[in-house]
């Protein structure tokens, strides 16, 4: 079987789905790997790191006509589309709920698409689950972005000429990103509070010795671990538990988000009028529209004397690690859709792959 590994086009993205690594060990396993020119460059992987392993390094029309498999991470574009054909499998993130048209476009080409942000959150499915690999570097490089632009540090620092005392730091959401966060920021001596809409995470956040917000959430539901949409009155009730820390933070990092919707306005322009002149705001749910009402996909801005910078981090920041957690996560979810001799071998009710799915030969499975 061809796999096919194509550039990413889309502005501001540096990673590459599979890693030389990945390559490597895909085929020990009797893979064969085209690999389109120039695609891992941006996460410094050279073709020759790709060519050394037995991978094959070709022009993009070449990856598209040949390989049985193509792997991206951001969601094929139209472009892509004009050159796959039929027969093909195609493999990345694909974020159905909010691109139906997309999802018809693909259907339209008679192909099988997988989308990887649709993995089932379960256990056995960990090791595939690229929003968990991708979220987990973003909450850590947030707190490194963030320690980088305050005019503030860290820790308590007890000194001759006098006491530096510890800078506060507000996570909103305690997810993957969240946690990763509140923990790297900890390390770094910060006093850390966190929030979330779900209350199981309240005992996470506290064993990484952040100090949980606790806003009362009855009657808002969550399921298979995701939150839903937040009604408006917890929205009141959040602001009036959460605006007290966070007219006090030094570092707000935001990480709310709910599948397939906008991402929640968490923070208006009102709060942030309120909050210290100098602090930091990262918003990495940017991206899906913002936590912070001020706040702009892949800029910073300065509001009321808060610098709010809108990113999702880790494809801009960290693109090394990110695609190679990245591959590892497609190099595990390749190895549970094929059998020994590397031929497709899935079941359509097996919750990975019914999870995953999405346009089965042509016709669209989940919308
Ligand atoms: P996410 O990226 O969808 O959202 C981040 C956080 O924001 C979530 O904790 C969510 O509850 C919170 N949030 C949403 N709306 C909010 C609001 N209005 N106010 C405050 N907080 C709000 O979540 P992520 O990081 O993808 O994780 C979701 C859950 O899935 C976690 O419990 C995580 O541990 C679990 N998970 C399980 C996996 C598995 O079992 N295979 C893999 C990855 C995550």
């Amino acid at each position: 079987m061809k796999i096919g590994v194509l550039n990413e086009t889309q502005l501001s993205e540096k990673r590459v789905a599979i890693s030389p690594n990945i390559a490597k060990l895909l085929i020990e396993k009797g893979f064969e790997l085209l690999i389109e020119e120039g695609a891992g460059k941006v996460s410094s992987f050279k073709n020759s790191d790709y060519t050394s392993v037995g991978a094959v390094v070709a022009k993009r029309e070449v990856v598209f006509k040949d390989a049985n498999v193509l792997i991206k991470i951001n969601p094929f574009n139209e472009e892509d589309l004009k050159l796959v054909s039929d027969e093909q499998i195609l493999m990345s993130q694909l974020y159905y709920l909010s691109n139906p048209k997309l999802i018809e476009a693909i259907a339209s080409k008679g192909v099988t698409a997988f989308s990887m942000d649709a993995m089932p959150r379960i256990s056995r499915a960990q090791d595939m689950d690229v929003l968990s690999s991708q979220s987990n570097l973003a909450g850590y490089k947030a707190v490194i972005v963030g320690a980088y632009e305050m005019t503030k540090i860290f820790p308590l620092m007890m000194t001759a000429a006098g006491t530096i005392i510890p800078s506060k730091v507000l996570i909103y959401g305690i997810g993957v990103a969240g946690l990763q966060a509140i923990a790297t920021a900890k390390r770094l001596g910060a006093v850390v509070m966190a929030t979330d809409i779900r209350m199981e995470t309240k005992e996470q956040a506290e064993s990484l010795g952040a100090k949980f917000i606790m806003v009362d959430n009855t009657g808002e539901e969550s399921e298979g671990g995701y939150a839903k949409e937040a009604s408006e009155d917890y929205v009141r009730r959040q602001k009036e538990a959460v605006n007290k820390s966070l007219f006090d933070a030094d570092l707000v990092i935001t990480t709310a988000m709910v599948p397939g919707r906008k991402a929640p306005v968490l923070i208006t322009e009102e709060q942030v009028k309120q909050m210290k002149n100098g602090a930091i705001i990262i918003d990495l749910a940017a991206l899906q529209g913002g936590n912070c009402e001020l706040s702009k996909m892949g800029e910073t801005v300065v509001e009321h004397g808060v610098k709010i910078i809108g990113t999702t981090m880790a494809p801009e920041s960290v693109s090394t690690n990110a695609s190679e957690l990245y591959a590892k996560n497609m190099y595990n979810f390749l190895m549970h859709l094929t059998d020994e001799n590397n031929a497709f071998k899935w079941e359509l009710e097996e919750e990975i792959t019914d999870g995953t799915l999405i346009v089965h030969e042509g016709k669209i499975r989940k919308n």
